[in-house]
């Protein structure tokens, strides 16, 4: 095996280049790529410019790749043809950030102490420099490895055009192996290997029973509400109390937790105490913690995210709205299978209320993650070599599109080196990423680099020229 890295000279290094990791996250978060929001396109496009640009200064090729949304970006750091190839998958796209709730302004990067503060510096940006930066000191030591980044800018709506993108590129962007950095820790001295990923299916929910608001005076209880409408209908599908789906064969296919995943779930070090003070909750449904955890991690759901309709001013304006929209998303777990999700959640609203309208949204089917052979063994060293803890295996919640299209189309498979905490607040204001996970994360990088160019290369020849 290649000379084996030293704690203490990663140390010395990502001291060294904490100012250049600052700024190149600074300049990132400081472009507001909300992909979600049309009128964003220019800073995405931006954001994505500077991606190539940061490539190329840290000696790397680059290149931007135009789909039929967002673009891609791609940075090569190719030492040989004949060598072994990691891809490094993040995202630079952000969430929509507004209200009054944040501190500072969301797309100033402000930091205090450690802690960097901004929309994006966890999800996804800092963790995608910090794996740039690990990468750079494994290229300076000369680790024989070819280190390819993926950086989407289409993540937080789902990738649309992420495979589609892939596919065509496929024999530029073949790869032996996946790394993923866009997942969270259960706590900051608990390191964390996912086994999989929750899916995610998206859907619209519009009434209109006018066309104007109306006096309810002169019209209310003859006319139709359909604020209240929609109300009852959600409550038709989910007990808002307990959160039970009460769709009919929404739970057929679920498949409950096996006696390993139980063992794990009991050894992740997840405390109820932590998960409502990280997340900033008064109370919850439940207050087991493995429950909270099956809840989490291994159970579907059927969420409200917004409800929009009729009057949100001060006082009370008494009017019936014409119209009303219900966005709604469920989670899914491996074995449920998306169209089928579509076809009870649609068929279901109509029989409820056929005068609902359903637009269905992204579609992303759970990732069932593999935690064992030389891959998976090498994050695990690399998480002990640079936090002086070995990871525990949880799952995660949360979807992220790339993840089974890149298995699919590169035949290759893909792991998580996550880096950000819960107290980071992902999708919430005053989201932050820190220093300690950086330069945690920089050493973990760069030391799971040296120890994927020592794993044999199985299968990767056919898909590459
Ligand atoms: N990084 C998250 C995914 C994630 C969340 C992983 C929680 C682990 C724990 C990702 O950026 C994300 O937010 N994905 C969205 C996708 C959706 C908008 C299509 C999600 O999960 O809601
Ligand atoms: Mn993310
Ligand atoms: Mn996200």
């Amino acid at each position: 095996m290649a000379k084996e890295f030293a704690k203490e000279d990663l140390k010395k290094y990502a001291a060294g280049k904490r100012g250049n990791y600052e700024e190149a996250l600074e300049r990132i978060v400081e472009i507001p790529t909300v992909s979600v929001e049309p009128e964003r396109k220019e800073a995405v496009r931006r954001g994505a410019e500077y991606a190539v640009s940061l490539f190329e200064a840290k000696g790397a090729k680059a290149r931007l790749y135009e789909t039929k949304g967002h673009p891609i970006v791609y940075g090569r750091f190719d030492r040989s043809p004949s060598l072994p190839t990691v891809t490094v998958y993040n995202h630079l796209d952000v969430q929509p950030a507004e209200g009054p709730d944040w501190k500072t302004p969301p797309f100033d990067f402000v930091k205090k102490g450690d802690r960097y503060y901004g929309r994006g510096t966890t999800d996804d940006k800092g963790p995608a420099m910090t794996a740039l930066f690990g990468a750079l000191y494994a290229w300076e030591q000369e680790v024989p490895i070819n280190i390819r980044f993926l950086w989407e800018f289409e993540e937080e709506i789902g990738s649309p055009h992420f495979e589609s993108t892939i596919r065509q590129n496929a024999k530029e962007f073949a790869t032996d192996s996946v790394v993923v950095s866009d997942t969270v820790w259960v706590s900051r001295s608990r390191p964390a290997q996912p086994a999989g990923l929750r899916g995610l299916q998206g859907f619209r929910f519009f009434l209109q029973t006018g066309e104007t608001d109306q006096h309810s005076g002169t019209a209310g209880g003859a006319a139709r509400n359909p604020v209240t409408e929609l109300c009852q209908l959600i409550c038709d599908c989910v007990d808002g109390k307990t959160g039970r789906i009460k769709i009919p064969g929404f739970y057929a296919d679920v498949v409950p937790p096996s006696k390993r995943d139980l063992e794990d779930l009991k050894n992740s070090g997840f405390t109820t105490r932590e998960f409502k003070r990280d997340h900033l909750f008064r109370s919850l449904r439940v207050d087991d913690p493995l429950e909270i955890m099956k809840r989490v991690w291994m159970m579907p759901t059927f969420e409200v995210h917004g409800l929009a309709g009729g009057y949100q001013g001060p006082g009370v304006k008494t009017i019936i709205a014409p119209k009303a929209t219900a966005i709604v998303s469920c989670r899914l777990v491996p074995n449920m299978d998306p169209k089928k999700i579509v076809r009870l959640v649609t068929d279901f609203v109509k029989q409820k209320n056929p005068d609902v309208k359903v637009d269905v949204e992204h579609t992303l089917p759970a990732y069932q993650g593999k935690t064992t052979g030389p891959y998976a063994d090498a994050i695990r060293a690399s998480m002990k070599f640079a936090f002086g803890k070995e990871p525990v295996f949880v799952r995660e919640g949360g979807s992220i599109g790339a993840v089974l299209s890149m298995e699919k189309v590169f035949k290759s498979p893909v792991f998580f080196l996550g880096l950000s905490l819960p107290e980071h607040g992902y999708h919430a204001p005053n989201e932050n990423f820190d220093w300690a996970q950086a330069e945690g994360g920089m050493a973990a990088f760069a030391d799971y680099f040296r120890r994927v160019a020592e794993v044999p290369r199985e299968k990767a020849t056919a898909v590459r020229k």
